[in-house]
């Protein structure tokens, strides 16, 4: 997958998923893994679940901004994340989408 997004990035375009690919290692990584493959904290953002159909954007933007209370699994509320810009958000986001589209669910 890593190598997958490195060609993504040589490709160009894909610059806000590499910034988002830090944002997310930074401040979301700690319970939804590196990869957003998940942890015994939360889960899994590469999941049917979270495709844009089901979860859309907006709804990302909602979970960092408000928080999200324990509904579809076992790990507990996510608490707001403070300290992510709109900017690395948006980041954010493409990054999501991306590895979301590398692991072939959407
Ligand atoms: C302290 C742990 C924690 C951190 C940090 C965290 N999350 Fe979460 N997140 C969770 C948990 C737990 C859930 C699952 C809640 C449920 O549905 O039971 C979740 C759910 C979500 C959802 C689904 C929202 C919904 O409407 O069901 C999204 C999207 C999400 N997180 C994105 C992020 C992003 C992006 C970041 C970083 C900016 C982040 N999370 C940081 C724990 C965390």
């Amino acid at each position: 997958m890593v190598l997958l997004l490195a060609g993504v990035a040589a490709c160009g375009g894909s610059d806000d998923a590499g910034k988002g690919k830090q944002a997310f290692e930074a401040n979301c990584a700690t319970c939804h893994g590196v990869g957003a493959v998940g942890t015994n904290s939360g889960p899994p953002l590469v999941h049917q679940l979270y495709v844009p159909g089901h979860h859309d954007d907006n709804s990302i933007r909602r979970a960092v901004r408000n928080g999200v209370p324990s509904h579809h699994w076992y790990f507990g509320d996510m608490p707001p994340v403070v300290g992510v810009t709109d900017e690395e958000l948006e980041q954010v986001i493409l990054y999501i989408r991306e590895v979301q589209r590398a692991g072939g669910i959407y």
